[in-house]
Parts: structure tokens; sequence; C-alpha cells
């Protein structure tokens, strides 16, 4: 779960030490601190609660719902791609890397090998345009069973399902207190139980809140600081899409780690849970944490990354959290 108050929160914390640290030191906002804050181990208490994880091949499967511009599924379809091939370090799949150090019971591994194995095309919006939680079911109960198009497979055994809503399509709670959410299917409305993520384009509705750091908060009333180049420019050209990509990688990595919400968490509370990305939620790079994004890096255009994708594709994700160095961890940390 991607939780939006925190988010908030981190954003105004991280806007005062700009307005701190510009002032200061007349720099953008690739903070570089003294102080390496990533994550204090000592307050997490991230546990195993012995359900499973994603350790097989896993066959993932977008659908499409509402209407979307082409250019925009292929950065994503690149993306997706980006999880099992190889790219210049660091990479995608060196970001999965720390995703791939949690196991299951049997000591198994969440796997490496994630295929994009077909999407649906969901243009009719068979749910209509203001959806609940609930109804992310029944979106893929139509896409299972569709008549009307190639329906995709009920791959109960290694099919993950991934549900991209367009920016005409409100979603409970999106925008307030989510940016996106993971869960499993009911066997009473798609026959089994299967996990699923689901992602809404924030771009029109709250790109703020849910494509930070490509834009600000719109009800803040604040400007970009003077004296910088407007906000983080998007690596890939749009701000809702380049935010899209790190919330999907955040439910890609929650989903693998606690795909039935019994695996890895932290709190007690399976309903409210605290998983692997939640903790490191606004942090992109070393330094980064307590509002500080971190270090990344800036393209020939000044856009902001920190991964390497497929073809060429540059990506702003954010880290997760490592449990063997017992903090927030990605590729493109400095030490
Ligand atoms: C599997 O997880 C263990 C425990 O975190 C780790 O030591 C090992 O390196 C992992 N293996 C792979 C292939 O990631």
């Amino acid at each position: 779960m991607q939780n939006l108050h925190l988010q908030t929160l981190l954003f105004y914390v991280s806007f005062l030490q700009f307005l701190v640290s510009s002032w200061s030191q007349n720099q953008q906002y690739y903070y570089n601190q003294q102080k390496n804050y990533e994550g204090s181990s000592d307050l997490i208490d991230l546990k195993y609660h012995m359900g499973p994880v994603l350790a097989s091949p896993i066959n993932l499967y977008i659908i499409w719902y509402g209407q979307w511009n082409p250019s925009h599924q292929s950065t994503i379809r690149d993306f997706i791609h980006s999880f099992s091939s190889p790219a210049p370090h660091p990479s995608v799949a060196d970001w999965w890397r720390t995703v791939m150090l949690y196991t299951d019971q049997t000591g198994s591994n969440i796997t490496n090998d994630i295929m994009l194995s077909g999407e649906f095309f969901d243009y009719k919006y068979s749910q209509g345009r203001y959806l609940t939680r609930l109804s992310m079911q029944y979106i893929i109960k139509n896409a299972v069973t569709a008549s009307y198009t190639r329906p995709l497979p009920l791959n109960y055994h290694s099919g993950l399902y991934l549900v991209l809503t367009s920016s005409d399509v409100q979603v409970q709670e999106f925008c307030r207190a989510v940016c996106g959410f993971h869960y499993f299917t009911f066997p009473s409305i798609v026959g089994v139980t299967m996990p699923y993520a689901w992602v809404g384009y924030s771009g029109r509705q709250c790109p703020g809140m849910c494509a930070y750091p490509f834009a600000w908060p719109k009800y803040s009333g604040m400007k970009p600081p003077p004296g910088t180049n407007d906000i983080m420019g998007a690596p890939n050209g749009d701000a809702g899409i380049d935010g899209m990509i790190s919330v999907i990688a955040h439910e890609m990595a929650e989903v693998s780690s606690n795909p039935l919400i019994n695996a890895w968490y932290a709190g007690d509370d399976p309903t409210a849970p605290n998983e692997i990305a939640d903790l490191c939620l606004g942090v992109y790079g070393s330094g980064g944490g307590g509002g500080y994004m971190g270090v990344v890096y800036k393209d020939s255009r000044g856009n902001g990354f920190n991964l390497n994708g497929v073809r060429g594709r540059k990506f702003l994700v954010q880290w997760v959290w490592n449990p063997v160095r017992r903090r927030c961890f990605g590729p493109n940390a400095l030490d």
C-alpha cells in the first residue's frame, strides 16, 4: 500500500529542508547530507508471517482500464520488461535484487523471472468510471472471461494481474489515501485466489500526490522554489507516467513479498501492514529519508533518474527495505 498521508508529510518536510538547503548552499534538490539517514533499523519490526512469497516465475498480465496513450503504454511495458532483462548498472533488474532477498518458509527466494505474458484492453470501462476496491475483482473477472475480445488466461499457478486505470477513472481513496494497492482475488468472484495490484494514472487527478517528485502538490499553493529549473523533469517525458512507474515498482515489490497479506510486513495489524516498500517511501538514493529523496542522477536533459532499463530507458524508482543490510537500499547507493 502506498500511504499518501505519509507522502504529504514527507513532502512538506522535504520542501522546508529544500528551502533551507537552497538558501544556504544555493544547490539544486539533489541533497547530499552529511548524515546518512536511510531509515533506522531500530524502529523497524519487519517480520515474516509464514505465508507464501512469489517464488515461482511470474506471468504478469496487464489490464489497461479506460483510454490509454500508446506512448505511455510503451513506457510501462519497457519498465516491466526491465525487471528480467539486462541494462547498464544500476538497472531495474539490479534494483529487484533487493526484493529477491526475501524468502518463504522453505527458503525459496522471490523470483526474478517476470514475464509480461498478456494484456487486456478494457476500453469499454466494464465497471464504469467510479471504482471501489471491490471493483478490481470484477475487472479481473471480466478480463479472464470476456467474450467480445480474447480474454486473459485464468492463471492461478503463476499469474499476477496488474490493473492500470486511465486519467478519467476515479478509484476509491485514489488521490486521498493511496496511489496504488495490492491484494488477491476472491474465489467467490473470480473463481480462484490470485494476487493482483492496481495503480492509477495520476497525471490529471493528483500529480502532486502520486507523481511526486515530478509535480508539486497543487493544493499547497506553493510554487517551485525560485532559481531552480521548475520541478524535477520526468525521464520519460510525462510526470503522470514517470510517477506511476515508481508506484508500480512499489506494488510489485510488495505483492511479491506479501501476496496474500500473510508474509512480510511490519506492525501488528495485517489490515494496515507496513510492507517492504512502505518503509522506504520517498527514498530514491543515498542520504534519502526524513523528507530527502537522496542522491539521484540527471540525464542529458536534466531529468532525474536512478535506474536504467531496456531500450535506453531511464526510470526513477523508490528504494525498498533490504533485510540483510537492515536499511532502505537501491543499486544507485553510493556505499
Ligand atoms: C535469497 O535470500 C537469502 C536471504 O536473504 C540471501 O542470503 C540470498 O542471497 C538470496 N539469494 C538470491 C539469489 O537472491
